[in-house]
């Protein structure tokens, strides 16, 4: 007589042993990318209120933080610029001694090859107005004078030494322009990472700090609507179309089921940015002491992972990459 129930499922959670042995998913460190923000006129690094660990760089400190990145075994970086003078155009994006462009030099320097080091490209941060894109005369963003300034964008990181560039910008036909612009510029090695379902989020909003946006109203004219699951994959299939190295889903955790779909059927690696608002909540959990910081942190990512996402992007990178080496 067979005692009920025969299929005890509880069997491989028994013991630390088993269950490390039938995980189905793991993080590595070279999984995880870590964004920096380094801003200029500034010589020690600030810490950004609303992303409590979460630094802005000046020129001087980000070579450290980029070794300790490296030396945690993460797998790339990916820089912001934030400039002391903004304009409507965002002149200091296509700037080759604007900060961004500086910083990537110096990020690449400290680097030494140990990790990837990649580059945000987009206008919100050097645009007075706050928009991704240069502006028509209605106060619209206009989509192609903004690929215009995208591809001048791309070529001048390039040179700076960016190896992957993030289209975060979420204009119509930003992938082919710029793989043309740098392929024409003889750049033709350097490698786009589309955000191709980039949805327009409220979870953005620590950012707007870490960037001092002056933004007024918002980006829906132009990043997805939170409601469409369908369009964010018609996204990722024009950016693949167009020649994009590696697709994105940002927000990354109230976006799994795209992320899902995505992973399914794309045939590029799939990434997802686990951004700032996400960041911000769970250290402000914990810092009422209502939630587990290295549990927490982890678990986010690790669902992030199973979702079928590649890399995550995360202002944890370095952190959980130093625990992931301890085995945790
Ligand atoms: C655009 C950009 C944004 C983020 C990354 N790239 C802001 C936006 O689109 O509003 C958000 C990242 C985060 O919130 O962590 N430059």
């Amino acid at each position: 007589m067979s005692e009920f129930p025969r299929v005890r499922p509880r069997r491989l959670r028994a013991t630390p042993a088993l269950r490390r042995l039938t995980a189905e998913t793991r993080l590595h460190p070279a999984d995880l990318v870590l964004p920096m923000f380094v801003r200029e006129g500034i010589d020690e690094p600030v810490e950004i209120s609303s992303m409590p660990g979460v630094m802005h760089h000046s020129l001087s400190s980000l070579p450290r933080a980029v070794e300790e990145a490296a030396a945690a075994g993460v797998g790339g970086v990916m820089l912001f610029g934030v400039p002391l003078e903004k304009d409507a155009i965002g002149s200091g994006a296509t700037d080759p001694d604007g900060i961004l462009n500086v910083a990537t030099r110096v990020a690449v320097d400290a680097a030494q090859g140990a990790l990837v080091v990649q580059t945000d490209l987009c206008l919100d941060e050097f645009t007075d107005h706050g928009h991704c894109g240069v502006l028509a005369a209605d106060g619209s963003v206009d989509n192609d004078s903004t690929l215009e300034r995208y591809d001048e964008m791309a070529v001048v990181q390039a040179e700076a030494g960016s190896q992957l560039i993030g289209m975060s910008g979420m204009m119509d036909g930003q992938i082919g322009s710029a793989r043309d612009a740098l392929d024409d510029a003889g750049h033709s090695n350097t490698a786009l990472l589309a955000y191709s379902a980039k949805y327009a989020s409220a979870f953005y909003g620590p950012f707007r700090e870490a960037v001092q946006s002056t933004l007024v109203g918002d980006r829906r004219t132009y990043q997805l609507d939170a409601a469409n699951g369908r369009e964010g994959l018609r996204e990722v299939d024009l950016d693949i179309a167009e020649g994009a190295d590696i697709v994105m889903v940002k927000p990354a955790m109230s976006y799994l089921d795209v992320l899902a779909e995505t992973a399914a059927t794309s045939t590029v690696p799939v990434w997802a940015y686990q951004i700032s608002g996400e960041y911000a909540m769970i250290q402000a959990a914990a810092a009422n002491g209502w939630i587990d910081l290295d549990a927490a942190s982890y678990e986010s990512v690790l669902s992030i992972k199973r979702a079928g996402a590649d890399a995550i992007l995360t202002y944890w990178a370095t952190e959980l990459a130093t625990r992931l080496q301890k085995g945790l």
